[in-house]
């Protein structure tokens, strides 16, 4: 089995439904261009028939790039199936995402139908949209919460219907990192005709497990990820891209690569937030704000020694230029130096001790102390000296 991890980017549709975070098309395709220059493997570039403007905009990512494949979502209907395929007839490799669902809360409740019409209409949607295209990827929808006999069955159907791709999706994201896994593992070991398909992990963050449960499904036989830049997506979102990415680069013992440049993890994400109006939060892993900023004293003194001490990614690796020191009231004198020998003072240990009080007053005052802030501490520095000189004179 190879080791090369496809990266299946669905930011611009399972991304896309984040409420109130629609793309226009031209903004869709400088999203898809940025995810083809990021090395990405497949972009899921909508669900066609949804809207006239998906299916536009499906149809405009088709024609704007090359390598990556462009994939369209439907239904298990044909007219889906046929209109995913209309809007990708421009794609160098056109891919049509078919599926249905798979657990009995699916079966029962929402389709209101029986496990053998879902064995039906499963391989009669891959045969169809097999009519149009040859790469055909197939969903088991809330597979995470489906039967794991059941599930291969419908896997089997898929497969003999011509499925190149088998995609399980934690829908709900209520699998834990180690049932998630086992699921990919039976289904690799059970699954007849499995070495004809490759199985894909597309996971939800329900309960913040989704990275996990990618990682632990790559390892338990799965070679495709979906995933979305800055986790985005609906409720609490996808698995986020650049966090399985640099999982995969940072643990090389696990054997695992992809096709990345991890160097345009920031741009994109910086990107993407701004198109979608959604801010990443600060502590997001890998491209939030303070993913490689140092606040505390303790911390701070070794980044400034050794970067490593604190930091397992060098930020260039992910398109950060460096890593922050950033001045609080919890920042030590070395940390101040430091920050000081930045905007040019080269404070001696007098210098500094004097500073350092003046500092803290400052930064008692405010969470964060900022350049200009320390310009204008940095004034006081000499008359802080000359006033302490005068003081010990006074005394001897
Ligand atoms: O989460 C899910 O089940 C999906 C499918 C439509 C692929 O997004
Ligand atoms: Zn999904």
């Amino acid at each position: 089995m190879t080791n090369q991890i496809q990266i299946f980017d669905t930011t611009l549709r399972d991304g896309e439904q984040v409420p109130g975070c629609k793309l226009n098309t031209i903004q869709k395709i400088e999203i898809a261009r940025a995810l083809e220059e990021l090395g990405v493997d497949v972009i899921e570039a909508g669900f066609p028939i949804s809207s006239p403007g998906d299916f536009e905009a499906v149809r405009r990512v088709a024609n704007a790039v090359r390598r990556p494949t462009v994939c369209g979502l439907s239904r298990a209907i044909e007219k889906d199936i046929k209109t995913a395929a209309e809007s990708l007839e421009g794609a160098v490799r056109p891919r049509i995402h078919t599926g249905i669902g798979v657990s009995e809360m699916h079966i029962r409740y929402k389709l209101q139908t029986t496990p053998e019409d879902i064995l039906y209409r499963a391989a009669a949607a891959v045969k169809y949209a097999k009519s149009f295209v040859e790469d055909v990827e197939f969903y088991a929808e809330d597979a995470g919460r489906a039967d794991n006999e059941f599930l291969a069955r419908v896997l089997e159907a898929a497969i003999k219907a011509g499925a190149t791709v088998l995609n399980i999706p934690d829908t709900t994201g209520y699998c834990l990192p180690e049932q998630y896994g086992a699921k990919i593992k039976y289904l690799y070991e059970n699954v007849r005709g499995i070495e004809k398909a490759i199985l894909a992990t597309h996971c939800h963050n329900d309960l913040g497990l989704a990275t996990a449960n990618s990682i632990s499904g790559v390892i338990g036989g799965a070679r495709q990820v979906e995933c979305t830049i800055n986790g985005i997506g609906e409720r609490a979102g996808n698995t986020s891209l650049e966090e399985v990415v640099m999982i995969l680069r940072q643990h090389p013992d696990l054997g695992y690569t992809t096709g990345i440049n991890t160097r345009l993890l920031n741009p994109i994400s910086h990107l993407v937030s701004e198109k979608m109006g959604v801010v990443v939060q600060p502590n997001k892993a890998i491209v939030g704000a303070n993913a490689f900023a140092h606040s505390s004293g303790i911390h701070q003194d070794g980044v400034i020694k050794k970067r490593e001490t604190y930091e397992i990614i060098d930020p260039l690796e992910v398109g950060v230029d460096h890593s922050k020191i950033v001045l609080t009231a919890r920042s030590g004198r070395a940390a101040l130096a430091y920050r000081a020998k930045c905007l040019g003072y080269n404070l001696t240990k007098d210098e500094l001790d004097a500073v350092y009080t003046n500092f803290l007053v400052v930064a008692d005052r405010k969470k964060e102390v900022g350049d200009e802030d320390l310009v204008e501490i940095m004034k006081f520095r000499n008359w802080e000296i000359e006033q302490e000189k005068t003081a010990h004179a006074t005394v001897s």
